[in-house]
């Protein structure tokens, strides 16, 4: 299967309960939750503050879990050293954060981790063209990022076909991921439209039972409803 077409759910930190992160880590794993999404923000790109270095040190002791961090940064590159060393796996940067993209892209997998881009949703899949190939994830945000528990924006599904078709195009095997609003209700549709990866904060971890949540979402994939 390649990485494309395998079903990715990645579990949103931000909704965590910190003050149980160990048993809300191992919670999701027993679901077979397959990333922990880990969502950086500095209080300039977007309106919220959350974690830096140390936090993702944390979790690369607490779970198993490849860590998916989403940088919702201004410069970028000023913190790729230090997450790769804390144990990051997927350094995301966003489009609208990275004049020199192309560049930023090849330093990520210097550092030895996958390099993802992510674009908002007021930015068209097409302004990402020229470093398809430079990509192992693209990342199709379906909320305007620095919360969670938002809703989904319906008009993104057009654009994660779009992605999903650009990818192909270029014969890229990255992954095609979506974060904001991902639930029960949502996730079947953006697999339809072409995505394999899917963020979910407060629909796991508000859910009784997150375990199962993880579950019933992997559930919503591979079927037409
Ligand atoms: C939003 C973050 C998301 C957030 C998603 O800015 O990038 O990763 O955790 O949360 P939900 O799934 O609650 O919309
Ligand atoms: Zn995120």
């Amino acid at each position: 299967m390649s990485p494309a077409s395998a079903v990715r759910i990645a579990p949103s930190l931000l909704s965590a309960d910190f003050g149980r992160l160990a048993e809300q880590l191992a919670i999701i794993e027993q679901g077979g939750a397959d990333w922990l999404h880990v969502d950086v923000m500095d209080g300039v790109f977007v309106p919220n503050l959350t974690f830096g270095a140390k936090v993702i040190e944390t979790c690369r002791r607490l779970t198993r879990l490849p860590l998916d961090v989403h940088l919702m940064v201004v410069e970028p590159e000023k913190y790729f050293d230090s997450f790769a060393a804390a144990g990051a796996s997927n350094l995301t940067i966003h489009f609208e954060a990275a004049p020199h993209l192309h560049r930023q892209l090849a330093r990520i997998r210097e550092f030895g981790c996958n390099a993802g881009v992510a674009i908002n949703p007021g930015t068209p899949v097409e302004h990402v063209r020229d470093v398809v190939r430079d990509l192992d994830l693209l990342l199709v945000m379906t909320v305007n990022p620095g919360f969670g528990g938002q809703k989904f924006i319906e008009s993104t599904v057009g654009k994660i076909a779009r992605a999903r078709a650009l990818l192909d195009d270029a014969g890229s095997g990255a992954h095609l991921e979506v974060d904001g609003g991902i639930s029960r209700e949502t996730i079947n549709r953006c697999w339809q439209a072409g995505a394999n990866a899917f963020v979910a904060g407060a629909a796991v971890y508000t859910a009784p039972d997150p375990a199962e949540e993880v579950r019933a979402l992997r559930g919503r994939c591979g079927v037409q409803v």
